[in-house]
């Protein structure tokens, strides 16, 4: 079986990942900065990714020293590069940026590194980005969406964003088909952004960020991996932002969760500006800011999303989850 080496595979998007390529007949394994796992619920996963037929092993690396498994490297048919320390679980301190930028340059570097100094049989490497590359919307990004060839914003996730890609740039000169996808707002009913939207919930409170209008670019986890699991099966090239072809304003997001969850037993409450930037800091220039990215790119390349509007996409979790 052809086999699908993961960077920080054990995350939000690599676990959802490992199990939609087992199903699909991949054998993966998970290049992780810890050596064994005690995790139950990663645990339990990765047995029922077995119980499947498919293998998944782990291998270390530790970024830091330069270390890295090569027989794992040896053995990969495919690279997918998810490895970075999390944008929203701590506030951006100096130090925090600089971990945040690191994780990323310096993982990336060492595996730039170590393709060029073993053989291996790597075909493609597929590296993340983020929509964080784009700034805040124009007149024309709100008609049809920042497409690819936008430039990088100048602030501190723009400039991450760059460095990201441009880190791994130098595996095209090793013959490596590359592919870059600038994700958006992963919507999971595991982890990540729609686990923290729910929790006012719980109070019947639908919390709507700033004044609302904000367009947030978002995309359900099943489509983003489909799209990974494309970007292994077609001969795509270059960079291509990864988000629903139908975007929402936040208030959109959040009353449509609100609904799905308590019927009309919510009442929804503003969260002005100010505050998120007290509680949050830096990070709410994000949260904050209205960004329309276009999907049209990866459409043209004859991708076709299962969940393509955010009803869609919040029914399906909501009758999972
Ligand atoms: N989730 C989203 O909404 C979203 C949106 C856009 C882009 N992305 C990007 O997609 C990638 C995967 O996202 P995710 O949501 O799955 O992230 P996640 O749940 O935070 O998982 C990322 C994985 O990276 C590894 N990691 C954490 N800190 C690290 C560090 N300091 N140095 C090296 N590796 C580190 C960890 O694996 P080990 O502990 O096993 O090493 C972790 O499981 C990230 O780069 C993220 O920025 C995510």
């Amino acid at each position: 079986m052809p086999v699908v080496l993961i960077t920080g595979g054990t995350g939000l998007i690599g676990t959802h990942l490992t199990q939609m390529l087992a199903e699909k007949g991949y054998d993966v394994i998970i290049l992780s900065r810890q050596f064994s796992y005690t995790d139950h619920k990663l645990n339990d996963i990765f047995k029922n990714v077995k119980n499947k037929g498919a293998t998944v092993e782990f291998a270390y690396w530790n970024i830091g020293k330069g270390e890295i498994n090569k027989e794992a490297i040896a053995k990969a048919d495919y690279i997918i590069h998810l490895a970075g320390a999390n944008l929203a679980e701590k506030r951006w301190t100096g130090k925090r940026k600089k971990e945040i930028v690191e994780s990323r340059t310096k993982s990336t570097l060492l595996l730039v590194k170590i393709l060029k100094e073993t053989e291996n049989k790597v075909k493609v490497i597929i590296s993340t980005s983020a929509i964080g590359w784009y700034g805040g919307d124009t007149i024309e990004s709100k008609k049809s969406g920042f497409t690819e060839d936008a430039p990088a914003n100048k602030n501190f996730l723009g400039e991450t964003c760059s460095l990201w890609e441009e880190s791994i740039q130098p595996v095209k000169q090793q013959g490596k088909r590359l592919v870059i996808l600038r994700t958006g707002i992963v919507l999971s009913n595991d982890e990540g952004a729609l686990i923290e939207f729910k929790k006012p919930l719980r109070f019947g409170i639908a919390a709507i960020l700033g004044n609302g209008r904000q367009v947030t670019s978002w995309i359900h986890i099943d489509d983003l991996c489909r799209i990974y699991i494309y970007a292994i099966e077609n001969n795509i090239n270059g960079v291509f932002n990864a988000v629903a072809p139908q975007q929402v304003t936040n208030k959109k997001l959040m009353l449509s969760l609100a609904k799905l969850l308590r019927g009309k037993y919510f009442i929804p409450l503003y969260v002005p500006s100010f505050l998120l930037k007290l509680v949050i800091g830096e990070m709410s220039i994000e949260v904050l800011k209205s960004a329309t990215v276009s999907a049209e790119k990866i459409k043209s390349a004859g991708f076709q999303f299962l969940f393509p509007s955010i009803d869609a996409a919040l029914n399906e979790l909501y009758r999972k989850g």
